[in-house]
């Protein structure tokens, strides 16, 4: 049994990692952390560290960036493995993380779907051995109240291509402020904002008379927590280092 403490208990993300933790027999909450202490969460939620009487494995973190430095030096001091998924963190923050990882087990993804980071590794296999003879354009969609684009998922997909195709890739986004002929060494970035969609990322590889295509889709958040609980289980008992979904796809291979 994995004992967690939910960071951001109150937010969505937190309720919908509690909703998950119930249906799932290997983990449960001993407590959370959020500055909002009033919602009913079925355990109790403190505001500070420091007051917290129950004991927990591993803390999941879907907060906020002002959370972060109390967290990390709790981290590094108590040696807790922890699962970080709030995202916007600036450098400094993530330079603390790596640095706190030397001494404490540390798990991070912007994107905790299971299907997103397999999406990722498939496309990476792809770029591989279809290297120079393919063009590579990624699409996004998100809903309407999403503020930035493109998604930090498809950088996040874009990067891990470049690191793999034997050329530099240039970035270029949309297409509508370039006149050009498209060069070999692009990577196309898109993004599509309507109504409540969730997340969409289709990775296309495009070659003479043939196109392949790769895509997730998510279709509620939930799909965030599920990943996140089982990175949870998987950091129980492990020993410092910075870890991430390809570590956990890895291990359940
Ligand atoms: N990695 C991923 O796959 C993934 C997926 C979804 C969301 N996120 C990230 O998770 C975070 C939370 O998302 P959400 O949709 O649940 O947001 P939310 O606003 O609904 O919830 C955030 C919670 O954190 C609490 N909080 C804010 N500042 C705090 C502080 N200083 N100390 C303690 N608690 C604090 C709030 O009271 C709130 O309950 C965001 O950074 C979001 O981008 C990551």
């Amino acid at each position: 049994m994995t004992k967690i403490l939910l960071s951001g208990a109150s937010g969505h993300m937190g309720k919908a990692v509690a909703r998950v933790c119930r249906e799932t027999a290997a983990v449960d909450i001993a407590a959370g952390y959020d500055i909002n202490t009033a919602s009913d969460c079925g355990f109790p939620v403190y505001s500070s560290f420091a007051d917290i009487k129950e004991e927990f494995d591993v803390i999941i973190d879907f907060s906020h960036p002002s959370a972060f430095d109390g967290i990390i030096d709790y981290v590094a001091e108590t040696k807790t493995p922890a699962v970080i998924c709030t995202t916007g963190l600036s450098d400094e923050q993530r330079a603390r993380m790596n640095e706190a990882a030397k001494t404490a087990p540390i798990f991070f993804s912007a994107n905790m779907s299971i299907g997103i980071n397999l999406l990722i590794d498939l496309a990476c296999k792809a770029a591989k051995l279809l290297d120079g003879g393919f063009d590579i354009e990624i699409v996004e969609k998100h809903h309407n109240r999403k503020l930035d684009a493109p998604s930090g998922t498809a950088l996040a997909i874009a990067d891990a291509l470049s690191e793999v195709v034997s050329y530099n890739p240039e970035y270029t986004y949309d297409r509508h402020s370039v006149r050009r002929k498209r060069g070999k060494t692009e990577i196309g970035i898109h993004s599509v904002r309507g109504g409540t969609i969730v997340g969409e990322h289709d990775v296309i590889f495009a070659g003479t008379d043939e196109v392949i295509e790769l895509k997730h889709s998510a279709a509620s958040k939930e799909v965030f927590a599920v990943g996140a609980v089982k990175a949870a289980a998987f950091m129980n008992g492990k020993s410092a280092g910075m870890y991430n979904m390809k570590d956990l796809i890895e291990n359940s291979k």
